[in-house]
């Protein structure tokens, strides 16, 4: 008698991290433990000024230190047409800088040593003539007529203005806030902060003489798109370019620009024959990499005096560093931002943006978050809070009265979006009845007798993930679509190729899952490969909650097409005819007769031992996938802090986060997700934040002065989940990676307003620090609020 048939844990199933037992018994491996034969190490000399003339540079003392071997210069570089770099925004950024610096941080030179310590001893010896030059510290200076020109090196540029953009229908908008009861406006910054992942990025460039093969181990979140930008930029033929990414810790859109490191050491590779080694320091990573958020935003909320929404109308401000390098789809200049009517059903909107050149660090990057919907997300969510307020009105009330209805999906937004599905009353409802918002809300009013800052914070959120469809998306001309590649060996088990790079979300287990799914092989019999441009196929990379929406849709895909040719392999091993063969859960049978099976295992079998003549042998396939549409995650979070009215410290009381990212592949993972992206949400709206004084310099260059929140500060969460499931993604999920950072700030920033509104504060732009609440106090009291 056959046994009870082991359950298949496909979707839906917490499976254990597949990945994890080699991370955490120390058997991973990441660029640094990266050792080839031969190899070199660069190290990078960063300007100390933030916008200065180079006179001239002296290598000659660093060049004769025992055991250098070589010293590159802007100079150097230029004569093999490397000084400059197309960035993803169709800008250019200095490899090494030439003619003058641009940011404190720039990359001035490398050496290039048989030992990294030596390298790092010989920056020290490098001579730069600087002479300093008035630094642009904040966008609105760069736009002033009298500020100095930052891109001199571009031909024609006059000024520091980059781009205006925009979106929406200003006409509307207008005629609904002339007809609107009330005007609600907030000025706001959403400062700029660092991924800050713990591997900081480097590459080994390993590029062959004699064979011309260039093998670049590199800390990459999308290694096939660089493959491509390395042909095109340095004129290598594509073929013998692999771009290898190994485990990354962490990534966090801090991994997906091309950084001039990785370009001077491949530089020196060619130059001299020998695998060369570039692993940025911490203070390097802070002040050099990519940046995030540094929106300056004003919004405007039209509303009727019971709280119906009329227009939203918001105008923002980009700070986008020496070099405009966003990485995001070349259509928008800001992202995703125009998302920033967010869940509600507003009839009129418009959006404008500017950017300006500052002697900042470029970047732009999607730092936990899809392109840019952080800073729309905080916006509106702080908007609805400060319009709650003014009119009135419970900020729950105000919401759901606005929220776009279940009956209204799929729902065209005000600024051009199709949002595929969404719950959003269900979602709040479910996070309101689990903080007991109700009883909340009393005991708020008695604390407040007793003197008490009792706060409740919301926020609801919309993220836009999975770009995307190749009508709207690309980067650089390159459609932001995806693959898989999936192979089935005789004895059944399998391997996965993906497109996507896994920096820490658990893809090795969750994409086996979906295999496992759609054809009943157990995930650890299924290997999931990423992250080797020679094995793997192509792709646009992981960032942008990306990977489920389009790497998941396209392994299920693949998965099915293989389940079709399975048919055809039973059918000859039930010797039936294939329009009576019938699948499910890992077994094929006669339409009828479940009892006479074959499993996805004799089957695999048989495409390699006994297979029809007409029928091609073997059993595996290759899937691209180009979405028809994004994919809408949402969500309602609630916080309750209590403030000290002396001190200005908040605490966290409670966080609760209800998330619907569709169907959820590995709940546990999901999970995981949120909990980091919650962390990452509160970190900013508590204590993250890259600043720079007067000069230029940077403050904010290490782990001192950049706070990261422990797991001392780190708040408890609560989580709750809704399923609605995206109606054209394969396997109806949406993708969870961003969401928690996204939604959670205004959470956190509208429970501290809430807590002192009735003391006159409107806003206070984050980190919200107890310094900075405590003053926000003192002037609304001083101003008799
Ligand atoms: O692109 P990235 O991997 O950062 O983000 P994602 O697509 O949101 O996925 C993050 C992790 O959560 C992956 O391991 C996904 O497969 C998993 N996930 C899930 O299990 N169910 C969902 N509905 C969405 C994501």
């Amino acid at each position: 008698m056959a046994t009870e048939a082991e359950e298949i844990r496909g979707i839906g199933h917490r499976v254990r991290r597949k990945e994890d037992d080699r991370l955490i018994r120390g058997k991973g491996t990441f660029i640094d433990d990266v050792k080839l034969p031969g190899m070199l190490h660069m190290a990078i000399l960063r300007s100390p000024f933030a916008h200065a003339k180079i006179n001239g540079i002296d290598t000659s003392k660093a060049s004769a230190l025992p055991g250098v071997i070589a010293v590159v210069t802007g100079e150097l570089m230029a004569q093999h047409n490397l000084a400059w770099m197309p960035t993803m925004s169709y800008d250019t950024q200095a490899v090494l800088a030439t003619d003058k610096v641009r940011f404190q941080g720039q990359e001035v030179a490398a050496v290039i040593a048989e030992d990294p310590y030596v390298a790092k001893d010989a920056l020290e010896l490098i001579e730069v003539d600087y002479e300093a030059l008035e630094a642009v510290v904040t966008p609105q200076r760069a736009l002033e007529s009298d500020a100095p020109v930052i891109r001199t090196d571009k031909e024609g540029v006059t000024s520091n203005h980059i781009y205006d953009w925009e979106s929406g229908d200003k006409e509307a908008t207008d005629a609904a806030f002339a007809a609107a009861d009330v005007v609600v406006s907030l000025d706001t910054f959403y400062p700029r902060s660092h991924p800050a992942p713990i591997e900081t990025c480097g590459c080994i460039a390993d590029l062959n003489p004699a064979t011309g093969q260039a093998t670049i181990y590199m800390t990459s979140q999308a290694p096939h798109a660089i493959r491509t930008v390395f042909a095109l930029v340095a004129g290598l033929p594509e073929e013998n370019i692999r771009i290898i990414s190994p485990d990354l810790g962490g990534g966090f859109g801090n991994k997906v620009p091309v950084y001039p490191g990785y370009v001077v050491a491949t530089a020196a590779s060619l130059l001299l024959g020998h695998p060369v080694k570039w692993i940025e320091d911490r203070s390097e990573n802070l002040i050099s990499t990519g940046f995030a958020r540094d929106f300056h935003m004003h919004g405007e909320m039209a509303l009727s005096k019971d709280g119906q929404m009329k227009g939203l109308r918001v105008s923002l401000l980009a700070d986008e560093g020496a070099f405009h390098a966003d990485a995001q789809p070349s259509k928008f200049k800001v992202g995703l931002f125009h998302i920033v009517s967010g869940s509600y059903d507003l009839p009129a909107a418009h959006v404008s943006a500017t950017g300006a050149y500052t002697n900042k660090a470029p970047g732009g990057v999607a730092y936990r978050c899809s392109f840019r919907v952080t800073e729309a997300s905080y916006l509106i969510e702080r908007l609805v809070q400060n319009a709650a307020g003014e009119i009135g009105m419970d900020p729950a009330e105000l919401r759901r009265k606005n929220f776009i209805r279940k009956d209204q999906f799929p729902y065209k937004s005000v600024t051009g979006f199709e949002y595929d599905s969404g719950d959003y009353h269900g979602a709040m409802d479910l996070a309101l009845q689990t903080v007991k918002y109700d009883e909340l809300r009393k005991e708020q009013a008695e604390a407040r007798k007793q003197g008490r800052l009792l706060g409740i914070g919301l926020a609801s959120f919309t993220e836009v993930v999975g770009a995307g469809p190749a009508h709207d998306f690309d980067i650089l001309g390159l459609k932001m679509n995806d693959g898989a590649e999936l192979r089935i060996h005789p004895t059944g088990k399998a391997i996965l190729k993906i497109s996507s790079k896994t920096q820490g979300q658990g893809h090795e287990t969750t994409f086996a899952q979906i295999v496992a799914e759609e054809l009943g092989i157990q995930p650890e019999d299924i290997k999931v490969m990423h992250g080797d441009t020679d094995n793997t196929p192509y792709g646009l990379g992981t960032y942008a909650s990306r990977s489920t929406p389009t790497v998941g849709a396209a392994t299920a895909l693949v998965a099915r097409k293989l389940r079709e040719k399975g048919k055809q392999l039973a059918a000859h091993l039930l010797e039936a005819a294939v329009e009576d063969i019938e699948y499910e859960k890992g077994k094929f049978f006669v339409r009828g007769a479940p009892e006479n099976a074959k499993t996805i295992q004799d089957v695999a079998f048989a495409a390699y031992t006994n297979f029809p003549e007409d029928l091609e042998p073997g059993l595996e396939g290759v899937t691209y996938y180009n979405p028809p549409n994004l994919t809408y995650p949402f969500g309602t979070y609630a916080v309750v802090v209590e403030v000290d009215a002396d001190t200005g410290e908040w605490t966290v009381d409670r966080m609760v986060a209800v998330d619907d990212c569709g169907v959820r592949i590995n709940p546990m993972i999901v999970e995981g997700q949120i909990h980091g992206g919650l962390a990452e949400g509160f970190a900013i709206a508590a204590m993250q934040q890259i600043t720079f004084d007067e000069d230029g310099n940077c403050i904010g260059s290490n782990f001192s002065d950049y706070l990261l929140p422990t797991a001392v500060e780190t708040p408890k969460f609560e989580l709750g989940a809704t399923v609605t499931p995206s109606p054209h993604h394969p396997i109806g999920a949406k993708g969870v990676g961003e969401s928690a950072t996204v939604g959670s700030p205004a959470a956190f920033v509208n429970a501290v307003i809430d807590a002192v509104w009735h003391l006159g504060v409107r806003n206070i732009d984050m980190p919200l620090t107890s310094g900075k609440v405590w003053e926000a106090i003192q002037q609304a009291k001083g101003a008799g609020g």
